[in-house]
């Protein structure tokens, strides 16, 4: 395990800039935090972040420095740190609890190669293209019902809270395993687990704690443990055809896969299995909104619908950064970066890199290509992907023919993170087709 005081050198990063990027308040409002990114793509691509309370780490903000991060997972981990980006008081507190890493989980993210390939492999399969079309028509049948509650509601609803959180929940936990009457629980619990620097999300206790959000991590991780040990033994006792019976029996060098290792990889499909996907077609329907020709559009030519989604996810960008560690010494944009430097990726930047993307703030479902980075790069790249894809391009091509007409009938909110969240809250007025 490496030391908790790392000392990077490079060019500083102003003061201001470092703490917007740092502060999950910034990503409340995408003027300032994509203003920060602007700056920084323009200034210091590469530059070290100096805030108190936390290690120095250089601040990754253009698409073609993040891909090059991201590509050699050998020359950089993930996990001989945090992963994610937490002041020192916060990784200390973890190094407590599990008596000496910072690491609270045994999932994917917190695996390097070769270890990480090999656990991945347990479900790469699964989470095929060709395997998850194969769920199309279940998927569909979900989609329906949903799209069927959102036209209950009389021309006004919220479009986060009473629609956007279900649909993606719905799918990953019945393709999981997980029963529908357990389904308010996983949201809370994900709600609390990527939401702990955000005050609504806190529990009442711990409030006042100074690294409340480490402590919300490890008291939701004892929560998804406790459930999830329950379910994993019924689903060994008497297997399912899903995902969590796949992962419960699975073996690792002729071993069964480890309490921890599975816990693991329950959490992470738990969590990042809906929040990032429901967040994104919040994304799309308020780009629509916003940028109201893509509505036209859309609803003239359904073929457009996987366009919708591409640029949802990118203008979205839920996943607001991952960190790595530089094996050996090596150069990233033109720096000398050294072996044991951190570095933290931040996706919505690179989706929004002038080099890449024409226009990047505007939302344009008609972009091609759209090489966004939402999913990540490399062999750490969004286990997910093609399911997010998939039910959000059959959830609209649902949810659109019913639609004649949207507008904004409030104003968005958006979750405090700088690590994954989005939309709280998109308050709509609808005309129904
Ligand atoms: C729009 C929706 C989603 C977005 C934007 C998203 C984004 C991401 C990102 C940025 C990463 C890190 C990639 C990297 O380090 O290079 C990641 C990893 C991961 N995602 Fe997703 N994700 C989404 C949906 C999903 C879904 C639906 C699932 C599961 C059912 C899922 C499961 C995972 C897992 C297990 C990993 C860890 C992969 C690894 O480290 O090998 N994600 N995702």
């Amino acid at each position: 395990m490496a030391s908790a005081t790392q000392t990077a050198s490079g060019p500083l990063i102003p003061q201001h800039i470092a703490e917007t990027v740092f502060s999950a308040k910034s990503y409340t409002d995408d003027a300032v935090i994509y203003d920060a990114f602007k700056w920084l793509r323009e200034n210091m691509p590469l530059g070290i972040a100096e805030v108190e309370g936390f290690d120095p780490v250089w601040v990754v903000t253009r698409h073609a420095d993040i891909r090059q991060v991201e590509k050699d997972a050998k020359l950089f981990h993930n996990a001989d740190f945090n992963p994610i980006l937490n002041d020192r008081a916060s990784d200390a507190f973890t190094r407590e609890m599990t008596g000496g890493s910072v690491s609270g989980l045994a999932s994917l993210t917190y695996m390097d190669p070769p270890v990480h390939q090999q656990y991945r492999m347990l479900t790469a399969n699964w989470f095929l293209p060709g395997k998850i079309s194969k769920l199309e028509d279940q998927i569909r049948v979900l989609a329906r019902q949903s799209v069927e509650h959102f036209l209950s509601f009389d021309g006004e609803c919220d479009f986060v809270r009473d629609f956007a959180l279900h649909y993606p929940l719905r799918v990953i936990m019945t393709l999981f395993g997980v029963p529908p009457e357990d389904e308010p629980k996983m949201l809370k619990l994900t709600q609390e687990f990527f939401g702990g620097h955000d005050p609504e999300e806190q529990r009442a206790e711990l409030r006042e704690d100074p690294i409340v959000a480490a402590k919300m991590w490890a008291a939701t991780l004892e929560d998804f443990f406790q459930y999830f040990d329950a379910l994993a033994e019924k689903r060994r006792a008497e297997p399912q055809d899903d995902l969590l019976t796949l992962i419960a029996n699975s073996r690792i060098n002729g071993s069964p896969i480890g309490r921890d290792e599975a816990n693991g990889y329950f959490v992470a499909i738990a969590t990042a299995g809906h929040d990032t996907t429901s967040s994104s077609v919040a994304g799309g329907m308020h780009g629509m909104i916003a940028f109201p020709e893509n509505f036209a559009k859309v609803k003239a030519d359904p073929a457009l619908i996987p366009g919708l989604v591409d640029e949802a996810i990118r203008w979205t960008s839920p996943v607001k950064h991952f960190m790595r560690n530089a094996t050996q010494d090596t150069e990233v944009g033109g720096q000398l970066i050294r072996s044991m430097d951190r570095l933290m990726i931040c996706y919505p930047s690179g989706n929004r890199d002038e080099a890449v993307f024409e226009h990047p703030d505007r939302f344009d479902i008609t972009r091609s290509p759209n090489r966004h980075v939402a999913f990540g790069f490399g062999p750490h790249m969004c286990l997910g992907q093609h399911l997010a894809k998939l039910e959000m391009r059959i959830l609209f091509e649902e949810l659109l023919p019913h639609l004649a007409a949207v507008e904004l009938a409030g104003s968005p909110k958006l979750v405090e993170t700088n690590f994954v969240g989005g939309y709280k809250s998109l308050p709509i007025r609808f005309r129904k087709a």
